[in-house]
């Protein structure tokens, strides 16, 4: 690196990155005049401006300039497929030979059900949903509604969809009106202090079992079953937002640390590539959908069981997501954060990578100029081939080889010291 700081080194890939991606600058420019911000969906959002993606084969994408790039953001972790994944593709094929949009109760829908509340150790009944956005806010309304309750206890860092998130004051989102008690994450005593606090209110303590948005940051099983315990003791229910995590172990995270939310909701991988989400839980819990009863609760969504949704999600769960493969994927990511933890403490690089399994997020350690330092990484991986979200997640996906895996360590090995010598 021939420039000085890190100020102007970034100043440098940044032009770099403009001048070699001109197509994308120019569908970029096309679609800010009807989309703001150029795009519908902020977390892909790249400065000073996204690339726009063609296609994608295998584990890779190439962009509307032709550059190929092994993907290592696997669409923030819904994309554990790969791009093109053959088992996928047939099912969705001889899917839509059975027509779209049927309307009705299909057999695709009640097998897939059954295949993720025999995996969830929380969930004995389940419903279906469009995103675990809305997974969660139909969490939260049925613990609401089954507590009587109003109050939401949701945790600092916490992420559990686009109206549902709580990263303090940077954030500036939308929220959804819920009368939320913002605890501090993996503080079981400040925690407990304010859940006490308002315990005959509180209705709903929702959890990611490792803050996922929120910088990949395990929650400690400690802490998760000290809630356990907390929403039994003040009758609360007790979400656990598997959304990411699910994909830890064949019943998620609750099955590694052999805790049992009351409820748990799902989304991303599950829909096989498709749009989904689903909010499950104790029987007591959920029979309050049971149309049978008089009373129930009606939950309409035209797209709820969309077929091809639940034909793609069912061949995934049965031939893809299995225990071995997701072990597999789980075991690569661990060593891939434990060989380059080793080699950023051994030459004082300024990263940490914090996660679980095939999930993580690479950190800017340095505590000055730490956006700088995070964009600066970024555009020095997208240079050696290799796409990672901007913020710094990496996930992995099922397209990956142990090659490429190892190519992306040495990538952010070499990234992260041209990183150093620019400080
Ligand atoms: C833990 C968690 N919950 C909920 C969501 C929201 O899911 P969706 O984007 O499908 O609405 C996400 C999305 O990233 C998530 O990571």
């Amino acid at each position: 690196m021939t420039t000085t700081t890190l100020s102007e080194a970034l100043s440098a890939a940044r032009r770099s990155y403009a001048s070699n991606n001109p197509n994308s600058l120019k569908a970029y420019e096309q679609a800010t005049e009807s989309l703001p911000g150029g795009g519908t969906r902020s977390s892909i959002f790249i400065h000073p401006f996204p690339l726009f993606i063609e296609r994608g084969d295998g584990s890779e994408i190439i962009d509307v300039d032709g550059h190929k790039y092994l993907d290592f953001v696997s669409d923030f972790t819904s994309g554990i497929y790969g791009k093109t994944n053959p088992v996928l593709k047939k099912a969705i094929i001889e899917g839509l030979d059975n027509g779209l949009q049927l309307g009705a109760h299909t057999l695709p829908e009640s097998s897939l059900s059954s295949e993720l509340c025999s995996r969830f150790p929380s969930m004995h009944l389940i419903r279906f949903a469009n995103s675990g956005t809305e997974a969660n806010i139909l969490a939260i309304s049925t613990g609401l509604h089954y507590t009587g309750r109003k109050k939401v206890v949701v945790f600092e860092g916490g992420y559990h969809g686009s109206v549902l998130s709580h990263f303090g004051e940077d954030g500036g989102d939308l929220k959804v009106p819920y009368d939320f008690v913002v605890c501090p994450y993996n503080d079981i005593t400040g925690t407990n202090s304010i859940i006490r606090k308002y315990a005959e209110e509180i209705g709903v303590i929702i959890v990611e079992p490792m803050l996922g948005a929120g910088g990949c940051i395990p929650g400690n099983p400690e802490f998760l079953q000290s809630l356990r315990e907390l929403s039994t003791e003040i009758g609360a229910v007790l979400i656990f937002d598997e959304v990411q995590t699910a994909r830890l172990s064949i019943g998620g995270r609750q099955k590694i640390l052999g805790i049992t939310p009351d409820m748990t909701t799902l989304g991303k991988f599950f829909g096989g590539g498709f749009a989904f989400g689903a909010f499950g839980g104790k029987k007591a819990i959920m029979s309050l959908f049971d149309a049978r009863q008089p009373n129930s609760i009606s939950h309409g969504g035209t797209f709820n069981n969309s077929p091809l949704t639940m034909i793609a999600g069912l061949t995934a769960v049965q031939h893809i997501l299995t225990e071995e493969n997701l072990r597999n994927l789980n075991e690569l990511g661990d060593s891939l954060r434990e060989n380059l933890n080793k080699v950023f403490d051994e030459e004082e690089l300024p990263f940490k990578m914090t996660g679980l399994g095939s999930i993580n997020q690479l950190h800017y350690t340095s505590p000055s100029q730490k956006r700088e330092g995070l964009d600066l990484f970024f555009f020095c991986l997208l240079d050696r081939g290799y796409w990672i979200a901007q913020r710094g997640l990496v996930s992995l996906n099922f397209a990956m080889t142990n090659k490429d895996v190892k190519g992306f360590e040495n990538a952010v090995i070499e990234a992260a010291r041209g990183v150093k010598s620019s400080l």
